[in-house]
């Protein structure tokens, strides 16, 4: 595999996250990449670390500033479950992040995949990540026709890639397999410019665009949801803090209604498509006059100083911005 490694030390692109070894920052980024593409992730990557520099920064913060530095990446249990580690680290283990496979893959929101990548780009252990480019790479380079997704196929993959793994450096080794998973083995791969087509058994057998073989992915399920957004003249708003499970987790919503109650007439109405990796949603928004907090249970009044800090999910704030609020 000695092309491979070449080519990455040759071409690789220049990321933050290669060019440091703590623990911190490398985990920051494995949890930011999990869902979003490294392009969009980047600028997140970078206001996070200013804004939160030490895991004892993170573990001191409040949890509405850490998820409004989220806003807009989606999948917010990732940053909860950053604040939740970030305690356990901080006040459980004196501020040292476990430097082994098996203490870190015990932490909230790590799995074998982040676990491997820490372990093996902080501190350098032989522990081969497998994550979408590593499928995607492995299964061509061999021509595997195992559907991939279930813990024995994963288990598989992870055997070969610490195989070819031996005699190279890990953290260089698993940058490089994920480099060429991102960059040149992509769903449409750039297999003329590939270092290792020569050994590419899909390549030979024609059968690059059947690898890896995925489930069929379940159709989207329709929801359709109604917002009522209070405000008063002064500009207090009443929202709702979403709870910790399911979607938007730990954001503030406008509180939710019945279709029932909802004014379709209204001048101020308006409706959203917002598409997530599970859901198609529609969306409702209707701004209203503020009559009293307790026409909406769960809620809270929100004044105008404090929006600043509050995290909303994009919709929302698409919906606040259509109204000229923000
Ligand atoms: N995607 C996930 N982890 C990555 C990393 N360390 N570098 C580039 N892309 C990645």
């Amino acid at each position: 595999m000695s092309a491979w490694i070449a080519w990455y030390l040759a071409n690789a692109r220049e990321l933050p996250w290669r060019k440091t070894l703590d623990p911190y920052a490398i985990w920051l980024s494995e949890i930011i990449l999990q869902q979003t593409r490294v392009n969009q992730g980047l600028p997140y990557y970078y206001r996070f670390l200013e804004r939160f520099p030490s895991i004892l920064d993170l573990a001191r913060a409040d949890e509405d500033s850490v998820l409004r530095i989220w806003q807009g990446l989606g999948y917010y249990s990732r940053a909860r479950n950053l604040m939740k580690t970030a305690k356990i680290i901080a006040f459980e283990r004196n501020g040292i992040f476990p430097d082994t496979y098996e203490d870190l893959v015990k932490l909230p929101g790590l799995g074998p995949y982040t676990a491997s990548a820490i372990a093996s780009f902080a501190f350098n252990l032989p522990e081969a990540v497998i994550d979408g480019n590593a499928y995607r790479v492995l299964s061509r380079l061999y021509d595997i026709d195992e559907e991939i997704g279930s813990k024995k196929v994963y288990h598989s993959f992870r055997e070969l890639a610490q195989n070819l793994m031996l005699g190279y450096s890990p953290s260089t080794f698993n940058q490089a397999l994920m480099e060429l998973g991102a960059v040149i083995c992509t769903p449409k791969p750039l297999c003329q410019q590939c270092p290792i087509a020569e050994n590419c058994l899909a390549l030979q057998n024609k059968t690059i665009h059947l690898r890896p073989v995925k489930k069929k992915a379940k159709p989207k399920e329709k929801v359709e949801m109604y917002y009522v957004l209070p405000i008063s003249n002064s500009g207090d708003w009443i929202l709702q803090k979403r709870p910790a499970k399911g979607i938007w987790s730990g954001l503030y919503v406008f509180p939710e209604v019945e279709k029932s109650q909802f004014r379709f007439e209204s001048a101020h109405f308006l409706h959203l498509k917002h598409l997530l990796s599970h859901k198609e949603m529609d969306l409702y928004f209707e701004l209203r006059e503020f009559e009293s907090v307790e026409d909406y249970p769960d809620s809270q009044l929100i004044t105008p100083e404090n929006i600043e800090e509050t995290p909303f999910p994009v919709p929302f704030l698409l919906a606040l911005q259509h109204w000229k609020l923000l």
